[in-house]
């Protein structure tokens, strides 16, 4: 068999997938692994000049790429999304990237931080995560990949002056397990990945000292193999990645 065909036969070869998050960091690097994989990509983000870098790269490298400029946290902005994506054709993948981390001492969280926190990193992902699954009911199936933290991950160790992030991930992990069980009589599967430091702006920006232990390539080449797998099993699953392999 030739290697074109292996290609053909991927599972995401020929789809179109919606990355949020990916003007930067893991979620540029998943669009990016995804396009390479042979599906159209959708960018979404609030960074016009960012995103317009990615979907370049991504096209340079002879994938499909469509920006769409998109807070995540806005009601009305991830519809326009979703109208565009439609536009474009079905839905079959959905990476939630997107997150925003503000460190702050626990009694000096003020509730607007509190409040963006969950609004991009809970209600943003609810709001693609519906979209999506509204989409891929009628189209009868779909695969999404959920992203949280091992800040959200029961039992492990907790850093100080994230108090705002690590709530906003348990609930990332609590509605991945909502949307396996409602999604399973409509072939959707919902898988949630859990890393600890990924070298990104963000952890550079929370946490300099801390020594990452993958790459957003890594975790790129993770989701497409776990969106190229039949997720079915697994869905639901919260995936923590401890590795520093
Ligand atoms: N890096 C780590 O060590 C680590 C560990 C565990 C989990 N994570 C999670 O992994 C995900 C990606 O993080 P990262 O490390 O790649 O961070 P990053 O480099 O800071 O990238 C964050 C991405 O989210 C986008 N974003 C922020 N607010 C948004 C909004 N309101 N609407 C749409 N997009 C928005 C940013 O783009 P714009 O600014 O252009 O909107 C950017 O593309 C996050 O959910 C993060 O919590 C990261």
């Amino acid at each position: 068999m030739a290697a074109g065909d292996v290609a053909r036969e991927r599972w995401l070869a020929g789809r179109l997938a919606v990355v949020t998050g990916a003007s930067r960091g893991i979620g540029a690097a998943t669009a990016a692994a995804i396009a390479a994989a042979g599906a159209h990509v959708v960018l979404a983000a609030q960074d016009r000049r960012a995103l317009d870098s990615v979907a370049a790269r991504i096209r340079d490298a002879g994938g499909q790429a469509t920006p769409v400029v998109t807070d995540v946290s806005d009601e009305a902005a991830v519809q326009r999304l979703f109208t565009e994506v439609a536009g474009l054709g079905q839905a079959s993948a959905l990476v939630c990237a997107a997150g925003v981390l503000t460190p702050a001492p626990f009694a000096e969280t003020t509730s607007q931080m509190w409040r963006r926190t969950l609004d991009v990193n809970l209600t943003g992902t609810f709001l693609c995560c519906r979209a999506a699954f509204t989409a891929m009911a009628a189209a009868g199936g779909g695969r999404i990949v959920t992203i949280a933290s091992l800040s959200g991950v029961y039992a492990t160790e907790k850093f100080p002056g994230l108090a705002a992030y690590n709530v906003s991930k348990y609930g990332v992990v609590g509605l991945t397990e909502a949307i396996a069980v409602e999604g399973r009589e409509f072939g959707i599967s919902a898988v949630c990945l859990s890393p600890g430091a990924v070298d990104t702006e963000m952890l550079r920006r929370a946490n300099p000292a801390l020594r990452p232990g993958l790459t957003p390539d890594d975790m790129g080449a993770l989701i497409v193999a776990l969106l190229d797998s039949p997720l079915a099993h697994v869905s639901g699953a919260n995936i923590p990645l401890f590795s520093n392999a």
